[in-house]
């Protein structure tokens, strides 16, 4: 457990509103996830687990720790521009995975789901590029978008529609490293 000491030793000072998701409450969900795409995908089959960086970087850390089966790992990173809060509809592609997607099974592994404009842009993108399946995967699902290319397969945790952080998650690139999801 996180002490109100050791929150603020990690934040600098400034104080979080309250933690919505301990790290204990994230590793349960996470294994039982982990366990659910072990027996989703059929054996002897590739498996490519995309995270969408910078946001999803422990989550798939611990996430593919948690799946008991062959799989490659890779990253790709988008960015939407736009004034800071909001999701613009833009999004970029600013990493391009090495790795290539055609007859593979790929399992896009997001933070968070918030506008959906993120996976309404990529999903597409990444399937011109013929892969065998393609599922979304997502941490945390506020439930806000309208319309999504892809609902996710797997979710974490339905959350609350404040600003989190924390597991990745940050504010002005603030907060990544904090263990647990806390509302700013
Ligand atoms: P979307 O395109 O609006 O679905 O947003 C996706 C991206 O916005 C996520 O991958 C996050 O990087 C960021 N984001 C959305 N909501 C939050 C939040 O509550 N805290 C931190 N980042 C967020
Ligand atoms: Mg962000």
């Amino acid at each position: 457990m996180a002490s109100p000491a050791d929150v603020l030793a990690r934040t600098g000072g400034k104080s979080i509103r309250h933690i919505v998701y301990s790290a204990a409450d994230i590793a349960a969900r996470v294994e039982e996830m982990g366990r659910e795409i072990t027996d989703h995908y059929p054996e002897g089959e590739d498996l490519l687990v995309l995270g969408l960086l910078k946001g999803s970087f422990i989550f798939v850390a611990d996430l593919v720790r948690t799946i008991h089966r062959p799989l490659h790992v890779d990253f790709l990173g988008a960015a939407s521009y736009g004034s800071g809060t909001v999701s613009s509809g833009d999004v970029k592609l600013v990493y391009d995975p090495a790795a290539t997607l055609a007859d593979r099974h790929v399992l896009l592994v997001e933070d968070i789901i918030d506008s959906g404009n993120t996976i309404n842009r990529l999903i597409p993108l990444l399937k011109e590029r013929g892969p065998r399946s393609i599922e979304l995967c997502a941490l945390l699902h506020k439930h806000i978008a309208k319309e999504l290319a892809a609902e996710a397969r797997w979710v974490g945790f339905d959350a609350p529609r404040e600003f989190l952080i924390g597991y990745g998650l940050d504010h002005s690139e603030n907060y990544r490293h904090l263990p647990f999801i806390a509302s700013l």
